[in-house]
């Protein structure tokens, strides 16, 4: 992005600032955050694999590797989950559920106003700003193609007592996607 003269530095502060925030939290709040980020890169991935026009435009070569990303995603969706599971074996049922619940409301909100502001911060550097940046972005994830709108259900499910990452079978996205030329670029 930087090569391409896009100004990165904001983007990265603002992840700076949330990493240095969650270091002064204890580990298992630090777990329970991984696994709602977790969750939200499985339904992403699930819906960028699924559905083609959120590629559509992309160069090929930037969406194959966003394809190679997804099928990584999906492949490890349940591993935070359940060594969170792991870790508060000794909790209440109840404990547990409030905060898995509590801390994917913390990074809802946090995520959607980050990835909001670092989007528009993205399109001002490519000339849109104010109301048409907005009506622009809201339109790309909410209708068309609508990734945010289309998640919503996958991410009501989080919420429910006894979800888990694999009640959603995802597995035949991952078989069809054919990543062997990232694989490649990776292995050398
Ligand atoms: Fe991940």
């Amino acid at each position: 992005m930087n090569d391409n003269g896009y100004d990165t530095r904001a983007l990265e502060a603002r992840i700076d600032d949330r990493l240095r925030f969650a270091r002064t939290k204890p580990p298992i709040i630090n777990l329970a955050a991984t696994m709602a980020f977790e969750h939200f890169t499985a339904i992403f991935a699930e819906r960028l694999l699924a559905d083609r026009r959120h590629m559509g435009g992309v160069d090929a070569e930037i969406a194959e590797l966003w394809r190679w990303h997804a099928v990584e995603e999906i492949e490890h969706k349940a591993v935070a989950y359940d060594l969170f599971r792991d870790a508060t074996r000794e909790w209440r049922p109840s404990k547990r559920w409030f905060l898995r619940s509590y801390v994917m409301l913390r990074v809802t909100h946090q995520f959607l106003a980050d990835r909001a502001r670092g989007a528009l911060d993205l399109l001002r550097q490519d000339g849109l700003r104010g109301p048409a940046a907005w009506a622009r972005l809201l339109h790309r994830i909410l209708i068309k193609p609508g990734m945010l709108r289309q998640v919503l259900p996958a991410w009501a499910s989080y919420f429910r007592p006894g979800f888990h990452p694999w009640q959603r079978d995802d597995s035949s996205l991952i078989e069809r996607e054919d990543t062997s030329s990232v694989d490649g670029l990776l292995a050398t």
